[in-house]
């Protein structure tokens, strides 16, 4: 890790300590009539994030400065701030409001948000971050869905993990399936554990949603 990431991890440890945080549980929230589980605050390298965001900005076919980023599950906001501070317009929502509520007092420059990932509308974004919300494969795989359908042409997902089901209906042994590959582009690129994909063109969910 960077010293810049160190910084960032060992700020973060003292604020969620000083807020009884640390260590929080898991998040339980309703979905579709069942009480369902989002993943604690566990967080992903700065590091790696970074240098990723810069790369995936770069695929998006806008001046830096007019991307909208977005962090699902953002918690006290730190990648938001890292997207700021290399230019886009960052939003992160969380559905924590402790979180949200320490995230707007620190990050002023950003926007915050108390919002469930499996509800929120993602149209407005060209550049959605997220590491692990849920700790359910097909919630995960239900969020996947969602954010590529509201994604505009261009828009790109990154990401620590897709879910296995995404994986399953995207990839076959050549890489992504012939059937997708003018919807879906993989730049192919190496960032550490990061997956990326850019949607390409308007899609069917349920085509990707009936190959899980
Ligand atoms: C593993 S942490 C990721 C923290 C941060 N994004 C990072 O990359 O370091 C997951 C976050 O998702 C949030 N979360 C869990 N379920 C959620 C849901 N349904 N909607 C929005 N956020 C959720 C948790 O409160 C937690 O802050």
């Amino acid at each position: 890790m960077s010293n810049f990431g160190e910084v960032i991890r060992q700020l973060e440890d003292f604020v969620l300590a000083e807020n009884d945080l640390y260590g929080a549980g898991r998040v339980p929230f309703e979905h579709e009539g069942e009480t369902q589980y989002g993943y604690p605050y566990v967080r992903s390298s700065h590091r790696l994030f970074e240098e990723a965001a810069l790369v995936c900005s770069n695929l998006i076919p806008k001046p830096v400065h007019d991307i909208r980023f977005l962090e699902v599950g953002c918690g006290l906001g730190t990648k938001c701030e890292i997207a700021r501070q290399h230019g886009m317009h960052a939003t992160g929502f969380d559905l924590k409001s402790e979180y949200v509520t320490l995230a707007r007092q620190i990050f002023l420059d950003c926007t915050f948000l108390e919002a469930n990932a499996l509800e929120f509308d993602y149209g407005e974004f060209d550049l959605v971050y997220y590491h692990v919300p849920f700790f359910d494969d097909r919630l995960l795989f239900q969020l996947e869905l969602r954010i590529f359908s509201h994604l505009p042409i261009g828009g790109v997902l990154l990401v620590t993990n897709f879910s296995q089901a995404f994986q399953r209906a995207m990839y076959d042994s050549d890489g992504i399936r012939t059937s997708f590959r003018s919807v879906f582009f993989d730049p192919g690129l190496e960032l550490g554990d990061l997956q990326v994909l850019q949607k390409k063109s308007i899609f069917d969910v349920q085509s990707l949603a009936g190959l899980s």
